[in-house]
């Protein structure tokens, strides 16, 4: 197998020096600022202290910290600054908790930048790398990091990435191998996370280019000689910049004219049925709301209990099929029933009924609870060649529920 050894480019590509440039530009800049407000700062503290002698000594640490991250920038800035920025630094001090002890920082700030910051003095080389690696991950990643079952692939998939199906490894698809390091070192091993010394991880990092035939079995990776990997995919990844590209060519301003005047609810969900019957979600806060405005509505005639009608709703899904209740409702399979109690029965209007129903009504039969309750339990028993093709309501305690629940919806 032959080990190319391309991926020690001297130093850095074109690109990354103009990137580079550019990053220090701004960086700069925003030092400049960042230590024009923090020597207002550092004047502003000077003289509470002079005030309060009380005050005085945590404002004299404020100084201090404040002076101290000054220089950190003026470093950072004449350096040509840096990829990411300090968090900004607080315009009070809140007198609250105290400063975090260096060694608690050092304990969380574990991070390794693409630009090499964060990475540890130590080194590892490829042998030491593989038997760790056989120790400590091949039961999951493969003894070569090819994968083993469905976990990860580390290594290979070179020239996959534009298949249907790619195999995105550190060696064909990561950008940097920083990630890798930190990656590794944060939360592998898989429910061992944190063991693994920086030594370690240099070994372990090292056997998966070995793996990735992205260096020689002779490598040594260290802290000295990192930034000298570049990973084949490194140019692989660009800035999203389609907000300023694309969006405006395939965005046109919306049609706002012409608008229809209003708004108008043609039917409820609840009606034709295309919420899944659920417990005590969305839905039962819409019924509860629903049930609130009616109960209020019927006020003056009795409120029915809101309860009632929210089962009376879950129920009516027997009757929703064919029938339509509520505000535009419309005859379907079976008439639309607003108003249904006390209403004719078989009187709506431009439906066709059976015999039975509009005999009913010609000889002047309203529908009272009780009729109802009759009907529904047995449509066909009670109402002899009715078309309603319905077996009638199995659980008796349904039927008052869904009278309440017509009657609360469909109210005319
Ligand atoms: C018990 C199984 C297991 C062991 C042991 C294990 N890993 Fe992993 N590894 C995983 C799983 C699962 C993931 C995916 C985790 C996720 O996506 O959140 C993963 C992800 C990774 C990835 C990222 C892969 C990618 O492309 O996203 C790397 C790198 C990695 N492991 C390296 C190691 C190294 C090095 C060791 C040994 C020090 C190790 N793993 C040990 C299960 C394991
Ligand atoms: C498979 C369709 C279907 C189902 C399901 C159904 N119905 Fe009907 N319903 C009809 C038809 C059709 C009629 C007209 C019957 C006739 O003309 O004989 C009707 C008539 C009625 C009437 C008489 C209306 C009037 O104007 O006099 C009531 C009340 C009624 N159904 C209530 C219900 C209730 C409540 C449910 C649910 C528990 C239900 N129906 C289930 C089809 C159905």
């Amino acid at each position: 197998m032959s080990k190319s050894l391309n991926l020690f480019l001297p130093a850095i590509g074109g690109t990354a020096l103009m990137l580079g440039g550019a990053y220090g530009f701004t960086s700069r800049d925003y030092a400049e600022q960042k230590i024009e407000s923090l020597e207002i700062q550092v004047e502003q503290s000077t003289s509470t202290a002079a005030d309060a002698v009380a005050n005085s000594r945590a404002a004299e640490a404020e100084i201090e910290r404040l002076a101290a991250e000054r220089d950190e920038l003026q470093v950072i800035a004449a350096a040509g600054g840096g990829l990411t920025q300090p968090a900004p630094v607080a315009e009070t001090v809140y007198g609250l908790g105290r400063e975090a002890l260096p060694e608690e920082i050092a304990a969380w700030d574990v991070d390794v930048l693409p630009d090499g910051r964060g990475l540890p003095v130590g080194s590892g080389d490829v042998w030491t790398g593989e038997e760790l690696f056989v120790e400590q991950c091949a039961a999951c990643h493969g003894d070569f990091a090819e994968g083993s079952g469905n976990w990860p692939v580390l290594a290979g998939g070179f020239g996959t990435l534009s298949d249907e199906d790619p195999v995105k490894t550190i060696g064909s698809y990561w950008p940097y191998l920083s990630t890798s390091w930190d990656y590794i070192n944060r939360s592998m091993p898989f429910g061992n996370a944190g063991t693994l010394s920086a030594d370690e991880t240099y070994a372990i990092v090292a056997y998966i280019l070995y793996s990735n035939d992205l260096i020689d079995d002779d490598f040594v990776l260290s802290d000295e000689n990192f930034m000298d990997v570049e990973l084949p995919n490194a140019d692989g990844f660009v800035l999203d910049d389609r907000a300023d590209t694309e969006y405006t060519v395939w965005r046109t301003e919306p049609c706002m004219t012409d608008c229809k005047d209003g708004v108008e609810i043609t039917m409820h969900a609840s009606v034709v049925d295309v919420t899944p019957e659920t417990e005590g979600d969305a839905q039962a806060s819409m019924t509860e709301h629903a049930a609130g405005t009616d109960a209020a509505a019927e006020g003056a005639e009795g409120a029915i209990d809101p309860a009632l009608i929210e089962a009376g709703q879950g129920a009516f899904r027997q009757c929703s099929s064919c029938h339509e209740v509520g505000e535009n409702a419309s005859n379907r399979t079976g008439p639309e029933l607003n108003g249904l109690l006390g209403r004719t029965i078989g009187s709506v209007d431009g439906f066709r009924y059976s015999n039975v129903m509009r005999d009913a009504g010609e000889a002047g039969d309203t529908w009272t609870a009780e009729a109802l309750e009759a009907f529904l339990t047995d449509p066909r028993g009670t109402m002899s060649g009715t078309k309603m093709a319905f077996r009638g309501v199995r659980n008796p305690e349904d039927i008052a529920a869904i009278i309440a629940y017509i009657q609360s919806v469909g109210t005319e």
